[in-house]
């Protein structure tokens, strides 16, 4: 048994800020932005949330799969930035759409997390276990940006991308097969978190109710709920060290899933890569020694939006009628944690 995308569809919040609106903000430039990053601007959240892009981009794909909301058995959504703890925003998501037989969780991974979503649906459709899965990366972004660090606020933008998945067992005779090799790909993902000082952000739901200890911020800054917030309750980035971590390890699990998989690099005929700075995918491409018409960018519109980005550029190379049934496709991801990963899709 195996499964296959058999729709995406994706978010993008239509306010957008420029390279010379962050100029406003903090000592950059345009040009700076450019040349280092490849972003030219980012879209923003204004009335949008993580759950109600994730719940749009999720209609959009279950509309292009011709799949109705009742048929789906499985909803994950990937997120750092969900606008809800509890419920999880995949229930919240189930809830716009009237999944109502789905079973539903969130995944927190970072800019890897759409990569994982992924495998997690794979294993639990070519189990048997579900036959139709909606994968969700949603990221409001803006939200845990520090304005005031040029490091970080130049790179980040919000939006949400969807892919459903569909096991070839729709008619639903075949439970629990026997893993048979050959008719998926498998994943290779690793994670690292001796290394996750590089890119952090705190939790803002550390007051103890318990023990009345708050935070420093807090007690440092009580009248003023935003100055409540130290920096450390916004994204703090090692740039450099996630680049270099970026740069080696990226083009390395790519060599590795394709290994696994005995799939030469020839055979790929797009590498989707999480998108956050277009050196980066410039360094891999060349590690690699694939061409950069194989590395599709999106970055220069929307930014980094983390877990969303891989699916968002799915979307766009679906509906621009860039993939064609029998095409092979690496998606690769990395990021906060660290973690990083790649697998392996063969277009519908
Ligand atoms: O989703 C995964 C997580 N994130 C990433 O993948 C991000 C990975 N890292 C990066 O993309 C890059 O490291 C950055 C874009 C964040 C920074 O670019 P860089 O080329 O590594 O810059 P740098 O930190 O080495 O700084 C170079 C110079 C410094 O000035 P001096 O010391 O050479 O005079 C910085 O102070 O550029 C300065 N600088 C800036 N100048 C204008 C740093 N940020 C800015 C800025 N505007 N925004």
């Amino acid at each position: 048994m195996t499964a296959t995308i058999c729709g995406t569809g994706s978010y993008i919040p239509s306010y957008t800020m420029d390279n010379n609106d962050i100029a406003r903000l903090v000592e950059t430039s345009d040009e700076w932005i450019r040349e280092r990053t490849g972003v030219a601007r980012r879209h923003i959240i204004q009335d949008e949330t993580t759950v109600s892009m994730a719940a749009e981009a999720a209609r959009r794909a279950l509309n292009d799969a011709g799949v109705s909301p009742e048929e789906v058995d499985l909803i994950i959504v990937s997120t750092i930035s969900s606008n809800v703890i509890l419920p999880c925003a995949a229930c919240e998501v189930q809830k716009e759409l009237g999944a109502v037989h789905a079973t539903c969780f969130d995944l927190s991974a970072a800019c890897t997390g759409f990569v994982l979503a992924y495998n997690t649906a794979l294993a639990y459709l070519t189990s048997g276990v579900y036959r139709t899965a909606l994968l969700i990366g949603s990221e409001s972004l803006s939200n845990l940006t520090n304005w005031k660090d040029r490091g970080t606020c130049i790179l980040f933008g919000d939006g949400a991308g969807a892919a459903v998945l569909r096991s070839d067992d729709v008619a639903g005779t075949e439970m629990f097969p026997i893993y048979d090799p050959g008719k998926y790909f498998l994943p290779v993902t690793h994670s690292e978190g001796a290394k996750g000082g590089a890119l952090t952000c705190k939790s803002r739901h550390d007051f103890n109710g318990l023990t009345g200890e708050k935070h420093q911020a807090c007690q440092d800054h009580q009248a003023d709920a935003e100055s409540m917030l130290d920096e450390s309750h916004y994204m703090q980035m090692d740039g450099q060290a996630v680049f270099k971590f970026a740069v080696k390890k990226v083009p390395e699990v790519i060599g590795e899933v394709l290994k696994l998989n005995q799939v030469a690099p020839e055979e790929i005929d797009y590498y989707i890569m999480h998108q956050a700075n277009k050196r980066i995918v410039e360094a891999v491409a060349k590690r690699l020694d694939e061409p950069m018409e194989k590395f599709p960018m999106n970055l220069q519109e929307y930014g980094n939006t983390s877990s969303a980005s891989i699916p968002i550029l799915l979307d766009e190379l679906n509906r621009e009628g860039k993939l064609k049934p029998g095409q092979k496709l690496v998606l690769a991801g990395f990021g906060a944690g660290l973690t990083w990963g790649a697998s392996i899709i063969e277009w519908h």
